[in-house]
C-alpha cells in the first residue's frame, strides 16, 4: 500500500501537469454573497484569531538585490546590507524544511530571486532532494536562465509573475529599470512550462493603473487566463520608508475604512523568513532589518519561534497592545485579505458576465463596487447583491 503511494506521487511529480478548471459566473456570485455575509456578519471591534503553528512555514531570502526599483517597493534604498544567500544557508533551510515535511522552497522577499549566481547548483540540489521551488518574481531576467528552465522545469512548482501594468507606459513608469518588451518576450517564452508550472499574474494596484484592469485581460490573453491574475491593493509596506516619497498615501486606492493595520498579524502564528545572511525576521518584507527574531547560523528554528522576543510580539499583537507593538507594525497599512477577495471575486465575476463590455465601462463597474466596499460598514449587503443582479 506504502509502496503504491510512493510510485503514484513519484510519478505525479515528474509528469505533474495543471489544468485549471474555469469556474462558472454562479459561483463568483455565491463566494462575494458569502464573503460579504461573513465580513458585514462580524461584529466591528471582533479580533482575527490565528492558531499557533507547531512549525511556521519558511520562506527563504535568496537576495534582497534587485534589477528593478519599483515605485511601491524601492528595494534600493533600504538600510539592510545587499547581499546574495550563502549557499550552506539555503542548504540549512532546506534540511530544516525536510525535516518538517515543508517540501517546497519558497523563494523571496524583498528583492529579485533570479539575480541568484549560484541557481543552477541551487536546482540541481532541490531536484536531488526531491524539493520544489515556488517564487515570485519580475520576469524580467528569465531569458538568462532559459536553459536551465529547460532542462529542470519539473524542479519549480509555482512561477508568479509581477506586473504592474498593461501597457509599457504604465508598467515602465512603476516598475522603474523594467522593459515592457523583455517582460512580453519572457512570458511568452515561460508558454512552454505552462502545463507544469502553475503560473499567476500578481498586480499591485494602486491609482495609477487602477484603469488598465480590463486591459490586463486583453494584453495577456495569450499567455494567462482571467483567474490567473490577482489584484492587490499597494500596502504602505510597514513604513514609508523604501517608497517613492508618500507613494502610498497618494496612490493607494480609496478605501478610506479598509486601509488598516493588520493586527493581529498572521505571520507571527504561522510564517517565518530567513533572511540572506541568516537572520530570521517576523515579516516578509522587512527591508531594514527591524523585526529580527534571531540568526539561523546560531540558533534552531524552533527555539527562535518560541523565544521571548517572538512571544511577546505575538502576545502584543494578540491583545492589539499598542505599547508593546514593534514599531514597523505600528506603521503598517494594508487592505484585509476578504476585502481584496470581494474584489477579485467582483472583477472574474464582471469578466464573465459581461464579455463584450468596454473598458471604460468595465472600470465603472469596478469604481461602483470599490464605492459600496469604502461606506461605513452597512447594515445589509442589498447594495451589492443589486449590482450583481444588475438593478442599478
Ligand atoms: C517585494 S516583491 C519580491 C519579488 C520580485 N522582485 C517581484 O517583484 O515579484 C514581491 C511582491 O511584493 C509586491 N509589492 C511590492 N511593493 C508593494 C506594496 N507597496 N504593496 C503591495 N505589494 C507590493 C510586488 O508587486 C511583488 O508582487
Ligand atoms: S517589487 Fe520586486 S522587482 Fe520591484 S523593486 Fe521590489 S523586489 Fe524589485
Ligand atoms: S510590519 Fe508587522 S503587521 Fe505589517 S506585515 Fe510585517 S509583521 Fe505584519
Amino acid at each position: 500500500m506504502l509502496l503504491l503511494k510512493k510510485i503514484k506521487t513519484k510519478i505525479r511529480s515528474k509528469y505533474r501537469t495543471f489544468s485549471k478548471k474555469e469556474r462558472p459566473l454562479s459561483y463568483y456570485k455565491r463566494e462575494i454573497v458569502s464573503t460579504l455575509r461573513k465580513y458585514y456578519g462580524r461584529a466591528n471591534n471582533e479580533v482575527k484569531r490565528y492558531s499557533l503553528e507547531k512549525v511556521p512555514f519558511i520562506v527563504a531570502e535568496l537576495s534582497n538585490m534587485c534589477n528593478l526599483n519599483c515605485v511601491m517597493c524601492s528595494t534600493a534604498s533600504a538600510r539592510r546590507p545587499k547581499g546574495e544567500m550563502p549557499f550552506a544557508i539555503f542548504k540549512k533551510i532546506a534540511e530544516i524544511k525536510s525535516k518538517f515535511g515543508q517540501r517546497t522552497m519558497v523563494l523571496h522577499t524583498v528583492g529579485e530571486p533570479f539575480l541568484c549566481t549560484y541557481l543552477e547548483e541551487l536546482v540541481i540540489f532541490c531536484k536531488q532532494n526531491k524539493l520544489t521551488i515556488t517564487t515570485t518574481t519580475n520576469g524580467l531576467l528569465l531569458h538568462n536562465h532559459e536553459k536551465l528552465l529547460k532542462k529542470y522545469f519539473d524542479v519549480f512548482s509555482r512561477i508568479n509573475f509581477s506586473i504592474d501594468g498593461a501597457t509599457a507606459q504604465t508598467y515602465e513608469r512603476i516598475r522603474k529599470g523594467g522593459n515592457f518588451k523583455r517582460l512580453l518576450r519572457n512570458v511568452e517564452m515561460m508558454q512552454a512550462y505552462k502545463k507544469h508550472i502553475a503560473m499567476d499574474v500578481q498586480v499591485c494596484v494602486s491609482n495609477e493603473n487602477f484603469h488598465e484592469i480590463p486591459r490586463f485581460f486583453e494584453v495577456f490573453k495569450p499567455y494567462f487566463s482571467y483567474d490567473q491574475f490577482l489584484f492587490g491593493f499597494v500596502a504602505n509596506l510597514s513604513s514609508e520608508m523604501g517608497m517613492e516619497e508618500n507613494y502610498f498615501h497618494k496612490q493607494r486606492i480609496d478605501l478610506q475604512h479598509l486601509v488598516k493595520r493588520p493586527v493581529p498579524c498572521s505571520f507571527f502564528w504561522q510564517q517565518t523568513h530567513v533572511l540572506h545572511d541568516g537572520r530570521v525576521s517576523a515579516c516578509c518584507r522587512d527591508y531594514n532589518g527591524e523585526l529580527i527574531m534571531g540568526d539561523l547560523k546560531k540558533e534552531g528554528i524552533l527555539e527562535i519561534w518560541n523565544n521571548a522576543r517572538y512571544s511577546g510580539y505575538r502576545k502584543a499583537h494578540a491583545q492589539n497592545d499598542e505599547q508593546s507593538l514593534p514599531q514597523m507594525c505600528k506603521a503598517c497599512l494594508s487592505v484585509d485579505k476578504e476585502i481584496t477577495k470581494l474584489f477579485n471575486d467582483f472583477i472574474r465575476f464582471c469578466y464573465l458576465k459581461y464579455p463584450g463590455i468596454s473598458a471604460d465601462d468595465f472600470v465603472e463597474k469596478l469604481r461602483t463596487w470599490v464605492g459600496l466596499l469604502n461606506r461605513p460598514r452597512p447594515r445589509d449587503i442589498g447594495d451589492f447583491v443589486r449590482l450583481l443582479e444588475d438593478q442599478v
